[in-house]
Formats: C-alpha cells, sequence, structure tokens
C-alpha cells in the first residue's frame, strides 16, 4: 500500500509524530492530524492550525542588545480551531482511550487526498458504534478545511449528540529546552468575534502587532431531516449541537473555509461566505482532489520496485512537500512546511537548496512563485544589507516570513550571507530549466546586481585574491570564520552569472534603475576572477575555510550517543573549537558548482569530511548521498539516501512531533535524480551519469525541462531516457549527445 500511510498506535509519542506526519494541508492551509473528538486529560497534544505567512512579531528579549540586532521575531501564528466535535452516545462522550476499541483504522491516502479513521467503539456502558471521521484540505478551494463524521448505530441506541466547535481563542505551542522550538509567547492571536448569521458560524481573530487578521466561517450539512440544531457562543468560541435520535445512521460534514487579511483584503467574512456557496459536496470534493493528484504525481511521481518501504518514503515526502509549499507571491515553505510550529514558521535557504529543486524540474509554476516570494522581499534585504554596513547590495535574511530577519543568533544566522548566494543560484537554476528569456531579463537580472554587489561590498581584494571574512556557511558548528569555502565558491558563481547577465541585457531598464554601471561590473569581474577558494596542499582538499583544519578534530567516536545532537548538549563556543561539522558544507559546494574542483579533490574532500560531519542537521544526508553516487560509492550512497527517505515517518531525528523536515524530504528527491540518476543542468542542458543501483529493479521518473515532459528508467545495467511531450531535444548520456524525438525512446548503458 506505498499510497497510503497507516498507522494505528495510541502511544503518546507516537500520536504527536502521528499528529505531523497525518497533517493536511494545501500550501495556503495546514491543519495538524488531531482527534476531532478530543483527548483524555494525561494525553499531551500539539493542536494546530496554520495558515502559510500568517504570522505575528514578537519583540526579541535579549540579554545585551547590539547594534543591527533585530527588535522582532516573526512567528507563525496558530490560528482559529476548527477541528473539533464531540460525540456523544446516549450521554458517554466518545473517546479513544476510554471503553473498548473493538477496530480502529487511520489511514492517509497519498493519491487520493485525504485522511481517514475508522473506528468500532463500545462504551464503558456497552454501547456499540462504528465512527468515519474523513478529512480534507482542498487543493482546489485553497481555504477549505472539511471534515466528514459518520456515526453508525451497532447496538440499540437512543440518542446521538454532537457537539461541534470553532474557536477563535487559541494558543501556540511552546517548549523548553529545545532552541528549534519557541520557547515562550504562546499567545499569538486574540479572537475578535464569534457569532451565527445566517447559517454560518462566523469566528475572527487577530494577532496585536502584526495586525493581520484571520477568519473562519463554518458551514454543517447533515443528513436526516430531523435534527434538532442549536448554538451558543462562549467567549470566542462558537458551539453547535446536533442531536438526532440514535436509530439512524448520521453524518454530519463541517465546511471550515478560512480567510486572511494577507489574502482577502478586509473583506474576510463576506469572502468566507461567498466562497461556501461554490463548495459542493464532500464526496464532490474528494473527486476534485483526486483530479488535481492525478495531474500531479502524474509529472512527479518517483517509482522503485523492489522496495516498497522506500517508496512509500518517498511518496510521503513528495506528497508533503505539496502539501506545505506555497502556491502564491505572499508565501514560500517553511522549514517544517505547515505540518507543525517547528521553525516558527519561517523560510530558510533550506527552500533553495532543497526544495525548490524538486519543483523546478517537475511543477516549475510553483517553483515560479517560491522564486517571486523572494523577488518581492528584496527591498527588506537591500534594507538589511545597508543596516549591516554594506553600501550597497541584497542581504537575505537567515530566516524570515514576510522578509525582515527573525534570527536573534547572529553567529549561525545572519552571518549565513550564503543565503544570498543560494538565492542567485535558484534564479538561475530556474533560467537554465526553463529558458524563460523575460525572466532573465527583469528577475534575474535583478537578484544578481543586487546579490553581487553584495559580495563585492562584503569582501575586499588582499594580495591578488578576494577574502570574504567573517560570515558563517551551512556548518552551523563552525561560526564565523574567515573564507568559507562554499560562500566563497557560490559567491565568485553568484558574481560571474551577473557579469554574464549583464553583457545579455537587451534593455537598459534593470541596470538604469538600479544603476548600475560598467565600472561596476567590472568589479564584479575582478572579484569573482580572484576568489579566493582556500585550499590545504597537504590534504589536497578544498579547506572548509582559513582556520577549520587547524582546529583539534572532536572525537566523534568517543562521544556518548545520547550527546547528539551535539548543539543540544555542548555550549556553541565549545563546538567552534572543534573540527566537527554538523552538516555538509564544502562537500555541498562540490555539488552545486563541481566544475571549481577536479574530481580527485571532490573524492578526498568527501573521504575528509565525512569523517568529521555529524549529520546532526536532517539537510545533510541526501548530500553524502548524492556525493557517494557520483563517486561510485554505491554502498553509501544508498545507505544515506535510506536515512532521508522515511526520516519522518519512522520519527528518525526523534522531533517529528514538532512538524516534518522539509528540506529533507526534497533531499530524498535529490538523492534520486541528482544522485542515482547523475543529473546535472548545464548551460548546455541536462547531462546525466546515472549509477548502477543494485538493490532496486528500477528507479523510474519524470522531468520537466524547456516545456518537455521526459520520463527516466534507470534499471540494473541501463538507463533509458524517454520524451513524453514537447519537441526533440538533445540530451548528454556520461558527455555523449544523446537525441530524443517525442514519444520515443533511447536506452544507454550506464
Ligand atoms: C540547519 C540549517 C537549516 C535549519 C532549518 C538547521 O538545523 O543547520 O541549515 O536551515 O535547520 O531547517
Amino acid at each position: 500500500m506505498t499510497w497510503t500511510l497507516t498507522n494505528t498506535s495510541l502511544d503518546q509519542q507516537q500520536l504527536l509524530v502521528n499528529e505531523s506526519l497525518m497533517f493536511l494541508g494545501n500550501g495556503y492551509l495546514g491543519v495538524r492530524g488531531n482527534f476531532e473528538e478530543g483527548y483524555s486529560s494525561d494525553y499531551k497534544t500539539i493542536h494546530g492550525a496554520y495558515i502559510n505567512a500568517l504570522h505575528e512579531n514578537v519583540a526579541i528579549q535579549y540579554g545585551e542588545k547590539l547594534y543591527g540586532f533585530p527588535d522582532d521575531q516573526q512567528k507563525l501564528v496558530n490560528v482559529i480551531d476548527a477541528q473539533g466535535i464531540e460525540i456523544h452516545i446516549d450521554g458517554e462522550r466518545f473517546q479513544l482511550f476510554e471503553g473498548d476499541i473493538i477496530s480502529f483504522d487511520r489511514n492517509l491516502y497519498m493519491d487520493q487526498g485525504y485522511s481517514e479513521r475508522i473506528v468500532h467503539w463500545r462504551s464503558p456502558k456497552g454501547k456499540e458504534v462504528r465512527l468515519t471521521f474523513r478529512r480534507l484540505v482542498s487543493f482546489v478551494i485553497k481555504e477549505l478545511f472539511a471534515i466528514h463524521v459518520k456515526i453508525e448505530p451497532i447496538s440499540p441506541i437512543q440518542t446521538i449528540q454532537v457537539t461541534s466547535t470553532v474557536n477563535g481563542d487559541v494558543t501556540n505551542y511552546t517548549e523548553e529546552g529545545d532552541p528549534r522550538i519557541a520557547s515562550g509567547h504562546a499567545k499569538l492571536i486574540h479572537g475578535n468575534t464569534a457569532w451565527k448569521e445566517e447559517g454560518y458560524t462566523k469566528v475572527k481573530a487577530h494577532a496585536k502587532r502584526s495586525e493581520l487578521e484571520v477568519a473562519c466561517v463554518t458551514a454543517y450539512d447533515v443528513n436526516l431531516p430531523d435534527v434538532d440544531a442549536s448554538h451558543e457562543a462562549i467567549d470566542h468560541r462558537i458551539v453547535d449541537t446536533f442531536t438526532v435520535d440514535g436509530e439512524r445512521v448520521f453524518e454530519l460534514t463541517k465546511y471550515n473555509v478560512y480567510t486572511d487579511t494577507l489574502r482577502h483584503e478586509d473583506q474576510l467574512f463576506e469572502r468566507g461566505v461567498s466562497i461556501q456557496q461554490n463548495i459542493s459536496t464532500f464526496e464532490d470534493m474528494l473527486t476534485q482532489q483526486r483530479t488535481y493528484l492525478d495531474e500531479f504525481w502524474k509529472v512527479t511521481d518517483v517509482e522503485i520496485d523492489g522496495d516498497a518501504s522506500l517508496q512509500e518514503g518517498i511518496r510521503f515526502n513528495l506528497y508533503h512537500l505539496l502539501q506545505s509549499v506555497g502556491k502564491d507571491a505572499v508565501s514560500n515553505i517553511a522549514a517544517k512546511g505547515l505540518s507543525g510550529e517547528g521553525y516558527e514558521g519561517h523560510y530558510f535557504w533550506d527552500t533553495e537548496i532543497y526544495i525548490f529543486p524538486v519543483f523546478l524540474m517537475t511543477n516549475p509554476e510553483i517553483a515560479k512563485k517560491l522564486l517571486m516570494h523572494r523577488f518581492s522581499t528584496l527591498d527588506d534585504a537591500r534594507e538589511r544589507a545597508k543596516e549591516m554596513g554594506h553600501r550597497k547590495g541584497a542581504l537575505f535574511p537567515w530566516r524570515t516570513i514576510t522578509g525582515p530577519e527573525s534570527s536573534a543568533f547572529f553567529p549561525a544566522g545572519t552571518a549565513q550571507y550564503h543565503i544570498s548566494a543560494d538565492i542567485a543560484y535558484s534564479f538561475i537554476q530556474y533560467y537554465l530549466v526553463t529558458g524563460d528569456e523575460q525572466f532573465k531579463q527583469i528577475y534575474l537580472a535583478e537578484v544578481l546586481f543586487e546579490t553581487a554587489r553584495l559580495w563585492a561590498a562584503t569582501g575586499f581584494m588582499k594580495d591578488g585574491k578576494f577574502l570574504i571574512n567573517n560570515v558563517t556557511g551551512p556548518d552551523e558548528y563552525t561560526c564565523i570564520i574567515n573564507n568559507n569555502y562554499y560562500t566563497n565558491s557560490m559567491a565568485k558563481y553568484n558574481l560571474e552569472w551577473a557579469c554574464k547577465i549583464y553583457g545579455q541585457l537587451e534593455t537598459d531598464e534593470v541596470s538604469s534603475r538600479l544603476d548600475v554601471t560598467e565600472e561596476e561590473v567590472d568589479t564584479w569581474k575582478e572579484a569573482a576572477d580572484h576568489m579566493y577558494l582556500p585550499y590545504d596542499e597537504e590534504k589536497g582538499i578544498h579547506a572548509q575555510d582559513d582556520s577549520f583544519l587547524n582546529k583539534e578534530v572532536w572525537d566523534l567516536e568517543n562521544t556518548p550517543k545520547d550527546h547528539f545532537p551535539l548543539l543540544l548538549n555542548y555550549h556553541p563556543l565549545t563546538l567552534y573549537r572543534y573540527q566537527v561539522s554538523k552538516q555538509a558544507d564544502t562537500v555541498l559546494s562540490h555539488f552545486l558548482i563541481e566544475q571549481y574542483a577536479d574530481n580527485d579533490i571532490i573524492r578526498r574532500s568527501y573521504d575528509y569530511y565525512e569523517k568529521v560531519t555529524t549529520h546532526d542537521s536532517s539537510l545533510s544526508y541526501c548530500v553524502f548521498s548524492i556525493m557517494a553516487a557520483k563517486l561510485g560509492k554505491e554502498e553509501k550512497a544508498y545507505n544515506y539516501f535510506n536515512e532521508t527517505a522515511r526520516l519522518d515517518i519512522d520519527n528518525l531525528h526523534k522531533n517529528t512531533k514538532d512538524g516534518l523536515h522539509m528540506a529533507n524530504m526534497g533531499g530524498t528527491w535529490l538523492a534520486m535524480v541528482y544522485g542515482f540518476a547523475g543529473l546535472r543542468i548545464k548551460e548546455t542542458g541536462l547531462h546525466f551519469t546515472p549509477t548502477k543501483v543494485e538493490k532496486w529493479k528500477h528507479l523510474t521518473f519524470p522531468i520537466r525541462f524547456h516545456d518537455r515532459l521526459l520520463k527516466l528508467h534507470l534499471a540494473d545495467t541501463t538507463m533509458t531516457y524517454e520524451l513524453v511531450e514537447g519537441d526533440a531535444l538533445t540530451i548528454y548520456h556520461h558527455g555523449e549527445a544523446v537525441s530524443l524525438e517525442a514519444g520515443q525512446e533511447v536506452k544507454k548503458d550506464i
């Protein structure tokens, strides 16, 4: 059943994990997989519903606040709670923790876009019912979260009572002791109004400082004519009660429509009601989900023959990326997507380096939305560059929602200047994959020029080398260092492309608006040509930075297992003093811009950095898998890949309860496509250097490129290239040009 995730555990820890695993979303709205009927008092739950980008601004409390530290942090808000549906059977409240569970099924259908719980329950007093809860967050009507409940009496029952709540007075989740979760500020929104009007339950809440508002308009549908319905407003909640005699099957559908002031101006209730009027039945919504997902999977599904558990993991990861990725220009994809509150709904470089490529190669229209969101934050990035003392340029924030820096810990936050080059890199990739000339002239040009300016302003020429000091690379266990190889190489690439695109401008619209002159472009060229890429002669590898290789090597072998992740057990300064990497750094650069180092260096680098890397960040495994595949280390490539594919399903990092690891999920796809199939996007087109994978019979996946749809099939010792749709195309197999005609397959030995 690789399209269905099933988990029926009622174990406390697993229930919390399941709330993330079974979450439903559509990129706009995300709802955790909480039980409608609630929990017994000794059970903990992380109850949540989130609207992408809907946030509050919270003042950061510093012990010592220095110049340029951000005043506020944006935090994703837990919005109005519309999940609650309590059920009383002849006065006894249904709960999974009381009475007898005669049978229990819980599934998430990734091909059909809904989740389901079916419970055959015997109450403490012996009443028996079968309850079916189905819920969906619509991919077609983005504001809609619907729940369908069916109550089937099995033993004689007199009365069934259902009370459904919409609550505007919710709090966010907090936990002390883990920097990856918020530790205070639980109350981010406040209920304003809650009433019932013209058959609709209307609840509104607001965040005080961001002044954003959210509303929920709820309507109900019941299958029986003689239902006794009433409602009650209690504080910021509306409770609707439905009472029926218990002889017949009772079905209730709850349609919740969310609106917010980022997208629906200040017409929240009006827009909510008009959306409600276009909703048909729950069954129709299910059909729409199916149609939407058929289209999605046609261009996205990856098939692995020979390992059902991996297959499940891959589909799960792709499905959840789709459920979380922002599809409008005001949102992006948070580190935990819309599945939980870890990292507070912030967008990081995770988007550009780990997630964007998946959409770029499968659903480029969604990929473009991600770029447009970043583009919309350029003014904030320009302002931040100034605040950080640069004359010009754009410094993108390490973590943000709408643009301002939200990181309070600058050594592993703002100092990660590489995010600006990562964003530039993704803009270049979009151009290479779509060939969109208009995009190049407008968006690519502006982003490249402003980021090139940042590098020119941050670094300086000394003894014929361009140096970039006091930055942090991807490895967060090594902070504020000089000449991080990853940063410098990405900056070099960024600068080279800025010069190239300047030379290809068809009008001077962008350059004159930004006041870019030829003299300035010459300085970018000089910086790119002389960019210092630290190299250690003795080891024959690129040094992670100027100091890394001179530090004492951390004794990973003798570090107790329960001291990982190190960040939860050692002061940052302790970590900074050692050669120990949280995640792929130099090795990642050798993947993204392999042309800057030869294969021998890349091999030695891999061997060296592998020994000092803890993979405490889930962003690490996929990179090592990709590079192991490139270097012919098949077993390692497979093992690292395995760590990514089921990381959340199997809760390998022990924090899936706080949300799913979106970047890692993208990484699974990267490991297959860039790793095993060996894809690289170059200016000359698509290049493949596939690797033999003995564990599976075959690996099949589609990709989009320049308006074409291709299907790749990697089996045993051959790779088959099929051009499914679009004009003839030349691709490269181990450097050899291969011409493809529409509808034609070409098979090549690996
Ligand atoms: C990683 C970062 C990442 C962040 C959000 C951290 O643990 O070190 O690279 O951006 O998590 O996923």
